[in-house]
């Protein structure tokens, strides 16, 4: 398995995505606090180039213990990651679409070594 040099530790900003290339292929490195995320920056929906879009909380319906609807909020635990061409979202960390989980990005691990930040690939 090879590995794609990304950055140093501490180069990127948080929210920050950075472009790396291998084999033809864009992956699309994401630090988000403090955490890196590494996907194919190619959408499963028609190839869009999904990890530059922005990234918002899921939102979730409020609804009381009576069934009663109180409106949307967003749950800050997760991330997603929206697709600019048509809005599809994927779940920052693990790449999957929230109402399918079998429409995915393709996740890559990220390495962390001697102060750098690798993908690999
Ligand atoms: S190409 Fe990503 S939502 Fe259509």
């Amino acid at each position: 398995m090879a590995e794609v040099l990304v950055c140093k530790r501490g180069e990127l900003a948080d929210g920050a995505v950075r472009i790396v290339y291998f084999d033809k292929h864009e992956i699309a490195v994401i630090l988000q606090d403090g955490a890196y995320y590494a996907y194919r920056n190619v959408c499963p929906h028609q190839g869009g180039p999904a990890c530059e879009g922005i990234r918002v909380p899921r939102v979730i319906d409020v609804v009381d213990e009576h069934g009663a609807y109180h409106g949307q909020s967003y749950d800050k635990e997760q991330m997603h990651i929206v697709c600019p061409w048509h809005g599809y979202e994927f779940n920052l960390k693990t790449g999957e679409h929230p109402g399918n989980n079998r429409i995915k990005l393709k996740k890559y691990d990220i390495v962390e070594r001697g102060g750098e930040v690798y993908v690999a690939v």
